[in-house]
């Protein structure tokens, strides 16, 4: 059977999505848009590149949900970006309308796939999805930190003057100001980043890692990074199509895990056929341990927020 994929949200992060999934033949593609024309457009024009580019995959675009029927996953990106000033927590009751109403019809539509939310805010969007879909919490999972780690292993490998592929790191937290990216399990060729860099260098990089997203709306003005949360999207989508069981952080349903209970909140994830396979609970320091739950609370200030509306 071919896999299909579904990309609700037709702007930047979206097509840009259904463009690595496509170029890597992951699956067929449904681009879904509320916006008349522009799915169908892109959609077409993704197509086209495929005889140059050399893939193949049956890419469409739609304005309802009927093409999507029974899609393995639904990539989540409709919503509006950030405006410079704005922290992502601004969106929140606008995205939570976007995302409701999605999640709505993806249900009716595909009741068995897995959903990977990308709208902001990243962790609260995901409490929005998990509540209205009803689906198990393996099938609900947020992208925030592989981008977040990404950003991390740039500005590490720039610092360095070495190769990016030589650095491993993992941003745990909420996909916000207070992320916590851990210095401890950061390495560059298993050599541990604290031998390599000193302390006002690295704290300049986990500001910067913290300020990532920012520091591109500041640039673009009129939204948000797409480049490098389209690739964090199709590495999740490959891992579950794929059955790499590969870990990776994600924004994760959490149960007790960390002392965190009832709550979207970025942590290392086996990624597989089932989505999330596994949770990783890796021990951390006294200060990690409270950077990562002063993390939470501010996911959970959002969610309290909503509680009302939502439940
Ligand atoms: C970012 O960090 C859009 O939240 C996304 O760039």
């Amino acid at each position: 059977m071919r896999k299909k994929v579904t990309v609700v949200g037709s702007g930047n992060v979206g097509a840009s999505c259904a463009v690595r999934l496509a170029d890597k033949e992951l699956a067929d593609v449904v681009l879904v848009d509320i916006i008349e024309g522009v799915p169908q457009g892109k959609g077409l024009d993704i197509l086209q590149a495929g005889p140059v580019e050399g893939y193949d995959v049956r890419l469409t675009g739609a304005n309802d949900y009927s093409p999507t029927a029974n899609s393995d996953i639904v990539v989540i990106t409709a919503g509006f970006p950030r405006k410079p000033g704005m922290s992502r927590d601004d969106l929140l009751w606008a995205n939570y309308d976007v995302v409701k109403a999605t999640v709505e019809q993806v249900v009716k539509y595909s009741p068995t796939s897995i959903l990977i939310l990308v709208t902001n805010p990243l962790d609260a969007m995901c409490q929005v999805a998990y509540k209205v879909s009803g689906f198990s919490k393996n099938r609900v999972i947020g992208m925030a930190g592989i981008l977040d780690t990404a950003r991390f292993r740039t500005f590490i490998a720039q610092e360095l003057d070495v190769s990016v592929e030589n650095v491993v790191a993992f941003v745990l937290g909420g996909h916000g100001d207070t992320m916590v990216p851990l210095v401890r399990y950061t390495s560059v060729a298993g050599i541990p980043l604290a031998d390599l860099l000193d302390q006002a260098a690295i704290n300049r990089i986990v500001d910067r890692t913290r300020n990532g997203g920012a520091e591109i709306v500041k640039y673009l003005k009129t939204g948000s990074a797409y480049y490098a949360p389209s690739a964090a999207v199709a590495e999740m989508v490959e891992s579950i199509l794929k059955d790499k069981k590969k870990i990776l952080p994600c924004a994760a349903y959490l149960e007790g895990e960390y002392g965190i209970r009832g709550l979207f909140v970025g942590v290392p994830v086996k990624l597989g056929e089932r989505g999330i396979e596994k949770i990783y609970e890796i021990r951390l320091t006294e200060e990690e341990k409270a950077a990562l739950l002063k993390s939470a609370a501010a996911v959970e200030e959002l969610v309290k927020v909503m509680k009302p509306k939502l439940g």
